[in-house]
């Protein structure tokens, strides 16, 4: 079983603000830090620290070495990685307040590039029984799922950041939804809502779908028609939440893919994302596994 992430890649400029600018309002930040992230990157690398061997797919432009650098680093494999000289690589500007929360305008660049060639090109080597994971920072979603289906692949989906198009994608194909409560509600068609009841439309709208829900401080669901449980968060002294949802979407599929059953990798997955939260950045804050496995 292989496990294929086709998914975003972005140099993160990360700005210390004393609180997250308001509209028309101009701020001083008092500090500038580059890291490596993307959700896509960021998830790569959480199942590559957490011990499960990946493929990573997607394109990168110029001045990307160290974010090829943050995968290999992770055991991730680059081979599928395409390089694109005259697009500008995928970056984003976050703002970081005191409280460690942070507000992130991301600028896909060539992440939103994705070709149907290069599609066709890199599921030549995946097939039956395979895990592909995507994220919505890149384009081309619909023809990913298709070719997924079409390869007898297995689809995890963080729908991520949200947007209006997400909808029209044929997300019956999903096997495995990570969400947070902001994207489980638009994906269910409300506004955020008590957190069984938008699992009951979710359950409804996907029947045969797993779905793995974060609520931040109030910790975290698990849901696939069978069995239904809630996870309380671990308590933590926050520092930058950049990058724990992918971190806890990374270590869940890591516990899955070993056979651990729901409430263990929920748990794994609990404990990597605590770590995380309490270190600054996005790739740079994912736990190795001997660290999680410490706690
Ligand atoms: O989920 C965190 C990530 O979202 C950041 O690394 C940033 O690149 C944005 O894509």
């Amino acid at each position: 079983m292989k496990v294929l992430n086709f998914g975003s890649m972005n140099m993160d400029y990360v700005y210390r603000v004393e609180h997250i600018t308001e509209p028309g309002e101009t701020q001083k930040s008092s500090d500038l830090t580059v890291y490596n992230g993307g959700k896509g990157l960021n998830q790569s690398v959480a199942l590559g620290r957490a011990g499960v061997f990946v493929y990573h797919a997607g394109n990168v432009g110029p001045h990307a070495e160290s974010l090829l650098q943050e995968l290999a680093e992770a055991n991730v494999d680059t081979t599928l990685v395409r390089r694109l000289p005259d697009e500008p690589t995928g970056h984003t500007v976050i703002l970081l307040d005191d409280a460690g929360e942070n507000a992130i305008t991301v600028c896909g660049g060539a992440n939103q590039l994705i070709t149907s060639e290069q599609i066709a090109n890199t599921f030549q080597y995946f097939g039956e029984g395979d895990v592909l994971l995507l994220q919505n920072e890149t384009n081309a979603l619909k023809d990913l799922m298709a070719a997924a289906v079409n390869h007898g692949m297995r689809v995890v989906f963080n729908p991520s950041p949200i947007d209006d198009d997400l909808l029209s994608l044929p997300l019956d194909t999903v096997d495995t939804f990570v969400v947070n409560e902001v994207e489980a509600a638009a994906l269910s068609g409300g506004s955020p809502d008590e957190p069984e009841d938008m699992l009951n439309s979710l359950r409804e709208m996907f029947p045969t779908a797993r779905v793995v829900m974060t609520t931040g401080v109030a910790g975290s669901w698990y849901d696939d028609g069978n069995e239904r449980f809630h996870q309380e968060a671990l308590p933590v002294d926050v520092v930058d939440t950049t990058g724990a949802g992918d971190t806890f979407l990374g270590y869940y599929l890591a516990g899955r893919l070993e056979g651990m059953a729901p409430r263990g990798a929920m748990a794994l997955a609990g404990r990597a994302a605590a770590l995380a939260v309490g270190r600054p950045g996005a790739a740079p804050s994912i736990p190795t596994r001997a660290q999680v496995d410490a706690t």
